[in-house]
C-alpha cells in the first residue's frame, strides 16, 4: 500500500524555522488555516499528520484506531521507545487501563495529602538558598529541583542519589537527533538504577510509591517486572520535567505580561487560574506523544492510512481561535482556560494532573510572595528553548531584590 497519501510539501519545511523554536504558535496558525490536519516532514525527519485544530486533537486522543503501541509503525522507530515499552503512557487497553489501575491505586490520598503537607517548606527552603545572591536561573535554582524533589520522595529515591539521577533524567528527556547516542546511555543509566532501587524496596519496602507498587503486584500476581520498572521509569520522567516547564512558563508568561502579574499580585487566590492558563498559553507538554493507526482511519475529515503516525499539537489546540478568544492573549480572567488539553485527554489523560496543579499553585505561590519584584533578567527572544516534544527555557535568568 502506498503509505503516503498526500506528498509533504516542501513549503511545510519552513514551519520548523528557527523561529518556530523559540515561538512555535505562529507557524500552527499559519498551519491550521491550511487543515488541521495535514502530512508533513517533522524537524526529527519522520513523517507524521500533524494535529493542531482543538476538536481535531480531541477526536485523535479519544480514536480508538489511534494506538500509542509503535509496533504498528511500518518503518522503524526512534529506537528509544522499547525500554519504556511496558509503560501504561505506551500501551493500549486491555494493558493500559489494568497498569494505569495497579499504579494509581498507590497514588493514595495520604500519600498525596503527605507530599502536600512538604511542598511549601521545600520551596521555601529552595528559596532560602539563592533569595540573597538577588539573581538566581529559575528553572535550574528552583523548578527542576522542587519537582525532583517531590518525584524523588514519592519513588523513594535516596536523598544522595537525587542530583546524579536528575542529571540521567534530564539527558534523556531532551532527546534530539544529535543527542541520541547520550540519550540512550542515560536511558540505560536509568533503567539500570530504577532496577536496583526496585530490587532494594522488595528486600526493605518503605513507605514510597515504588514499594506499594511492589506490594500491588505481590498481592495481584499481575504487574511483571518488566512493567514495574517501566511504570516507574514513566513516573519519574513524566514527573518532574513537565512541571519544571510550567513553573518557569507561567513565571515567564506573567513577567511578559504586566497588567496580569499586576493583577495576580493584588489577589493571589488567582494562582488556580494562573495555573489553568499557563497550561492552555504554553503548556510544557506541547506536543504529545506519537500516536499509529491501527487500521484506517479519518480525523477530521482527513484520511489516515494504516501504519501511518499522528503527532498531536496539544499547545496549537490551546490557541485554536476556533475554540478559544483571542487566544494568544493571556489572561487570568479567562473563565474556559480549564478547558485546555494541556494534560492531555482521553485515557491516557495525565495520571498526576492534580499532583502537577497543586505542586505549581505551590511553587507560584511562594515564589511571588518571597520575591515580589522578581525581574526577567534576560531578553525573551535570546531564551533558549528544550528541544524535544516539551516546551520549557533551558534557563530563566530572574534578579530581584536581595
Ligand atoms: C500523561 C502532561 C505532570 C504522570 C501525560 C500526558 C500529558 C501530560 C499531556 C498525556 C500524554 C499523551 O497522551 O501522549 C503533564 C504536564 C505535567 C505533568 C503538563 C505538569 C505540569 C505529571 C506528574 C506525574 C505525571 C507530576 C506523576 C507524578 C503521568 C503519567 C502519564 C501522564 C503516568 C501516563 C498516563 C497514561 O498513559 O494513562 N501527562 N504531566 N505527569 N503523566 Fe503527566
Amino acid at each position: 500500500m502506498e503509505r503516503c497519501p498526500v506528498r509533504p510539501d516542501p513549503a511545510d519545511a519552513a514551519l520548523f524555522d528557527a523561529d518556530y523554536q523559540r515561538d512555535p504558535y505562529p507557524s500552527y496558525a499559519r498551519l491550521r488555516a491550511v487543515s488541521p490536519v495535514r502530512y508533513l516532514t517533522l524537524p526529527t525527519g519522520l513523517t507524521a499528520w500533524l494535529v493542531t485544530g482543538y476538536e481535531e486533537v480531541r477526536q485523535a486522543l479519544t480514536d480508538p484506531l489511534l494506538s500509542k503501541e509503535s509496533r504498528y509503525d511500518a518503518e522503524s522507530t526512534d529506537g528509544l521507545s522499547p525500554s519504556m515499552g511496558a509503560s501504561m503512557l505506551n500501551l493500549d487497553p486491555p494493558d493500559h487501563d489494568r497498569l494505569r489501575r495497579l499504579v494509581g491505586s498507590a497514588f493514595t490520598r495520604r500519600r498525596m495529602d503527605a507530599l502536600h503537607d512538604k511542598l511549601a517548606d521545600s520551596a521555601d527552603r529552595l528559596i532560602d538558598e539563592f533569595a540573597a545572591r538577588g539573581q538566581a536561573d529559575l528553572m535550574r535554582d528552583f523548578a527542576l529541583r522542587l519537582p525532583v524533589g517531590m518525584i524523588g520522595e514519592l519513588l523513594g529515591v535516596p536523598e544522595e542519589d537525587r542530583d546524579a539521577f536528575f542529571e540521567l533524567a534530564h539527558d534523556y528527556v531532551g532527546f534530539t537527533p544529535e543527542t541520541r547516542e547520550r540519550a540512550a546511555a542515560a536511558l540505560a543509566g536509568l533503567n539500570e538504577y530504577m532496577a536496583k532501587l526496585i530490587a532494594a524496596k522488595k528486600n526493605e519496602p518503605g513507605d514510597d510509591l515504588i514499594s506499594a507498587m511492589v506490594e500491588a503486584r505481590d498481592q495481584e500476581q499481575r504487574l511483571t517486572d518488566e512493567e514495574l520498572l517501566a511504570n516507574a521509569l514513566l513516573l519519574f520522567l513524566a514527573g518532574h520535567v513537565t512541571t519544571a516547564g510550567l513553573i518557569a512558563n507561567a513565571t515567564l508568561a506573567l513577567l511578559r505580561h504586566p497588567e496580569q502579574l499586576a493583577a495576580f499580585r493584588a489577589n493571589p487566590d488567582l494562582v488556580g487560574n494562573l495555573v489553568e492558563e499557563a497550561l492552555r498559553f504554553e503548556g510544557p507538554a506541547e506536543l504529545s506523544t506519537m500516536r499509529w493507526a491501527k487500521q484506517d482511519t479519518v480525523i477530521g475529515g482527513v484520511a489516515v492510512g494504516k501504519g501511518e503516525r499522528v503527532l498531536v499539537s496539544l499547545g496549537a489546540a490551546n490557541r485554536d481561535p476556533r475554540r478559544f478568544t483571542d487566544p494568544d492573549a493571556f489572561d487570568l480572567s479567562r473563565a474556559d482556560a480549564n478547558q485546555h488539553l494541556g494534560l492531555g485527554h482521553g485515557s491516557h489523560y495525565c495520571l498526576g494532573a492534580q499532583l502537577a496543579r497543586v505542586e505549581v499553585r505551590t511553587a507560584l505561590g511562594r515564589l511571588f510572595a518571597r520575591l515580589p519584584d522578581l525581574r526577567l533578567a534576560a531578553r525573551y527572544a535570546d531564551l533558549e528553548w528544550m528541544p524535544g516534544i516539551g516546551r520549557a527555557p533551558l534557563s530563566l535568568p530572574i534578579v530581584f531584590t536581595p
